[in-house]
């Protein structure tokens, strides 16, 4: 018998054509309160789950006894009850590395684009305002030269480190909890105490997972170190900061200004008063969004889950324990 995978995101054809040569496939196109409960039916018999953006949650996997594997289109693995997965032994993959050059990318768009007013000025030139050659309350900062401070060094942040230090001449600087020597070699980045990375820099980028030790790790007193100048970027996950201490912060003046794009609560609610500052350039979660990169997640997520179903190690496993303890179990049977 065929096993059953529930695919909770739009995949492209070929890609869907390649599950369902495979295995029964039934497909959501996300998962909402209208067809949530066709999605908790079909997860009865699911063997295999691909998707991404939806909360799975311990409620959520009870309604699946046979799940064996959960493939992510995602690098960030924080929708899943990662304890409960572990207790289950249901395998998790997610899609590190296809994604990193274009995280960078976006990361870099909302530093140019809050540095220099471009969103702010473009909807300017849209609304007819301009009517001679503007003046220095509508000057922006410059990047080039300035330091930027990464909060994780990760790949991304090693991404970044590059664009900035050979793009833009910039001094980098980055808290982590290990050190990144080859980025250091690179690109001579150094790495300092989290406190001196968020007083000394220009732009302060964070670039960290969502785990229990990051939750609102950049909260009242991380913004109170940074300098009046300083640009806030975030592209990681909302809940890494404290949003609330953000709104108040650029209330306050405190910092320059926020380049956003993930948000405590996403969609973020259109009456968030982060909207109503023109110095804030907000985006809809677009990391990775691009149609090459996008396509590419999909792909690994698609490999993995088939890999994991058919018997052989997948690629990229968000805990490879869990697949070690599930080929010992497997072996004892
Ligand atoms: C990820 O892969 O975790 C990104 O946030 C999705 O864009």
């Amino acid at each position: 018998m065929k096993k059953h995978v529930v695919v909770y995101k739009r995949l492209s054809a070929p890609l869907l054509a390649r599950l369902q040569e495979r295995f029964d496939v039934t497909c959501f196109d996300g998962v909402n309160e209208t067809n949530r409960s066709a999605f908790e039916t079909a997860l009865r018999c699911a063997h295999g789950l691909i998707g991404a953006s939806v909360r799975i949650d311990a409620a959520t996997l009870a309604l699946a006894p046979d799940l064996e594997i959960c493939s992510t289109i995602s690098v960030g693995t924080d929708t899943f009850d990662l304890e409960e997965l572990k207790r289950r032994g249901i395998v998790l993959t997610h899609t590190p590395g296809v994604l990193t050059e274009t995280v960078a990318d976006t990361i870099f768009a909302l530093i140019l684009a809050t540095a220099r007013r471009v969103v702010e000025l473009a909807d300017f030139v849209r609304a007819g305002k301009w009517k001679r050659s503007i003046g220095p309350d509508l000057f922006g900062v410059d990047v080039n030269q300035k330091t930027i401070g990464c909060v994780g060094m990760g790949r991304i942040g090693a991404a970044v480190a590059r664009r900035a230090r050979l793009g833009f001449g910039m001094k980098v600087i980055y808290h982590d909890v290990a050190a990144a020597p080859a980025v250091e070699a690179d690109y001579d980045a150094v790495r300092l105490p989290l406190e001196r990375v968020l007083a000394e820099a220009d732009f302060v980028c964070v670039l960290l997972p969502l785990l229990p030790s990051t939750e609102k790790l950049i909260d009242a007193v991380a913004f109170a170190r940074m300098k009046p100048s300083a640009i806030f970027i975030n592209g990681s996950r909302g809940r890494v900061v404290d949003e609330a201490a953000l709104i108040e912060a650029l209330q306050k003046g405190l910092i320059r200004g926020a380049g956003l794009d993930v948000f405590e609560r996403e969609p973020l609610p259109v009456d968030s008063p982060l909207l109503a500052m023109s110095n804030v350039v907000a985006l809809p979660h677009i990391g990775s969004a691009t149609r090459e990169t996008r396509e590419a997640m999909a792909a690994t997520a698609v490999d993995d889950l088939i890999a994991g179903l058919e018997g052989s190690k997948p690629a990229h496993l968000a805990d490879p324990s869990v697949w070690a303890a599930a080929l010992l179990k497997d072996a004892s049977l």
